[in-house]
């Protein structure tokens, strides 16, 4: 397939040249910036705030806030702070000690953001959750990694099944009014007597900083940890993907429940020192538009999602607002179609850049650069310092065009440390003979090294930019008193890339009709998470089983889609 490259736009970018940056790269070099060169022992908040405060960014914005009643920024020196204060609260009322899991459950805020930086600066582990979740999965992620402390608000209470959390020792509500007894304390009020001081804890670099809870086609979410060492790659592709500079003022619109809106939503910007704009609320295209004007947005991050729903919303608003400060815009999450790359060329006169990489990865593995003639379509190329290939089962490599597993050579430094609580699930992730990370996705890669994603390898769903696991909607389906069986499958959507769809066979006494297809929609949705919740229900006499009694999503999805079910020798009579 011939693609017409979309040239390079005049611009001073961090990275003048791929191929020159590529030979002489090092991540040697890059650890030099952190102070662990003089003492082996470092910290990540410390890195993203506190040492900016020494320097002449001490006044510089670190953070602009605002959602629908708040509107408010942030120096260096302040978040340095607050972020002290933060940890002082957690560590006197709450206990909290260095490896100790901390969650957060609650919407964006600039409190939500201190807290983050006090858990790391005691050395403790965040575990950030979407404000979505429901207690389903909240249960999972807080037993799974033995949570000792969460800090979530007295309305999002109702979804934290304490009862079933014998681990968790102290709930902190960030909130009014509110009422503190047993486990429970009152954030705000401690908050606001505690001192700005705070003894930062030094750790090693593979010391835990950040689980974030993932789907894979089978079992529960596994929690992916991620460790101090990831700043090195969190540094260096904020320079040089994000290419972030001084001047910068850069919004990446992904929650911190979400790896992207930790990496790229904290992390890199502050290590580089940049000012980040964070928007809390609901997605609509007429005040994201306003958000970059209002704020002179300049870098900004976001997923084919939102930018498919914000061409859906038509050329006229774009019109409408004065978005000439934007000079670089990039993507992740799923694929970016050709045709929205060119609709961002039309109407921002900016080409968005495309990039690739996964929870696990910690970082961007994947990309466009800046400085780089895109293809639109392509993911890109490897960063500096990463080795891609797509290689055959064995982990054998395969020349251009042909499609297979995309691998990555083990030793970036955000690679994923372990997964919480099961060794064994982190060990599947690599070849067997030799030492390729098999990242689930098949792709191929042209004569020029790009990388065009195919499809996943295994049955997991992306919808809206989410990564959602067929396993645990099912689970949750069979839960509801009607559902004998269910399987679920993603089916191709226009705008949201994919759309849930769940196949569903009926317990005795139970009919088919659209109110319980609503019901059963609704008890997903209250018992995980409304974007887990199957848009499309489909009931079945029976679902298409292996001998061993495994749903066959391949077979649903050949239903779906009309396409041949293909090799049927393992399904049940
Ligand atoms: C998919 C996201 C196509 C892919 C940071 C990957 C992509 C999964 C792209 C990870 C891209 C991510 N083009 N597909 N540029 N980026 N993906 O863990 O299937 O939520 O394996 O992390 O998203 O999703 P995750």
């Amino acid at each position: 397939m011939r693609v017409e490259a979309l040239p390079v736009v005049q611009g001073e970018y961090n990275l003048r040249n791929y191929e020159e940056m590529y030979e002489k790269f090092n991540w040697k070099e890059t650890e030099k910036e952190f102070s662990w060169s003089e003492t082996g022992l470092v910290n990540m908040a410390y890195e993203a705030i506190d040492r900016h405060v020494e320097t002449f960014r001490k006044n510089k914005i670190a953070l602009y806030y605002r959602d629908g009643s708040r509107n408010e920024k942030y120096t260096f020196k302040e978040m340095k702070e607050l972020s002290n204060k933060a940890g002082n609260v957690l560590k006197k009322y709450g206990d909290v000690e260095k490896g100790d899991r901390v969650f957060i459950f609650m919407p964006r805020s600039p409190e939500l953001y201190f807290v983050a930086l006090g858990i790391i600066k005691l050395g403790a582990i965040v575990g950030p959750l979407f404000e979505a979740f429901m207690e389903g999965a909240v249960r999972d992620r807080l037993q799974d990694s033995g949570a000792k402390v969460l800090v979530t608000t007295p309305e999002l209470l109702d979804r934290v099944p304490v009862q079933d959390l014998p681990e968790l020792k102290h709930i902190f509500l960030v909130g009014q009014n509110v009422k503190e007894e047993g486990i429970f304390v009152d954030f705000l009020d401690k908050f606001a007597e505690a001192s700005k001081e705070l003894q930062i804890e030094w750790v090693e670099r593979n010391d835990g900083l950040i689980l974030h809870y993932t789907s894979g086609s089978t079992g529960k979410p596994k929690g992916v940890l991620h460790v101090h060492n990831a700043m090195i790659q969190h540094y260096q592709t904020a320079k040089w993907v994000l290419d972030l500079k001084e001047e910068d003022v850069y919004w990446c619109t992904a929650d911190p429940g979400w790896v992207t809106g930790t990496s790229y939503g904290m992390f890199g910007p502050w290590l580089t020192g940049t000012s980040n704009v964070i928007i809390g609320g609901r997605f609509s295209p007429d005040s994201w538009y306003k958000m970059i004007e209002d704020f002179g947005v300049t870098v900004w991050y976001s997923a084919p999602t939102a930018f498919r729903m914000l061409m859906g919303a038509g050329d006229e608003l774009v019109k409408k607002y004065d978005l000439s400060s934007l000079r670089h815009i990039l993507s992740v999450g799923e694929p970016l179609n050709p045709e929205v790359v060119k609709w961002g060329v039309k109407v921002f006169n900016k080409r968005i850049h495309d990039n690739w990489w996964m929870t696990e990865t910690g970082g961007q593995l994947i990309s466009n650069y800046p400085c780089m003639p895109i293809k639109p379509g392509s993911m890109g190329k490897p960063i500096p310092g990463v080795v891609a290939a797509i290689v055959d089962d064995q982990g054998n490599e395969l020349p251009p065009y042909r499609m297979g597993n995309l691998a990555i050579k083990k030793g970036w430094p955000s690679m994923m440390y372990t997964i919480w609580n099961n060794k064994e699930k982190y060990e599947s992730y690599f070849m067997p003979n030799g030492d390729w990370y098999v990242s689930g996705d098949s792709a191929y890669m042209d004569e020029d090294g790009y990388f065009w994603f195919q499809g996943r390898v295994d049955d997991v769903i992306m919808t809206s930019g989410e990564r959602v696991g067929p396993f645990e909607v099912e689970s949750k389906l069979v839960e509801h008193p009607a559902v004998a069986e269910a399987g679920v499958i993603g089916k191709p959507d226009p705008v949201r890339g994919e759309i849930i769809k769940a196949f569903v066979a009926l317990r005795d006494g139970y009919e088919p009709s659209e109110e319980l297809k609503e019901d059963i929609r609704q008890f997903v949705k209250k018992g995980l998470a409304a974007h887990a919740a199957p848009r499309e229900i489909d009931f079945r006499d029976k679902l298409p089983k292996t001998r061993s009694g495994k749903i066959m999503r391949r077979v649903l999805k050949a239903w779906e889609l009309d396409l041949p079910t293909g090799d049927l020798s393992t399904m049940e009579d």
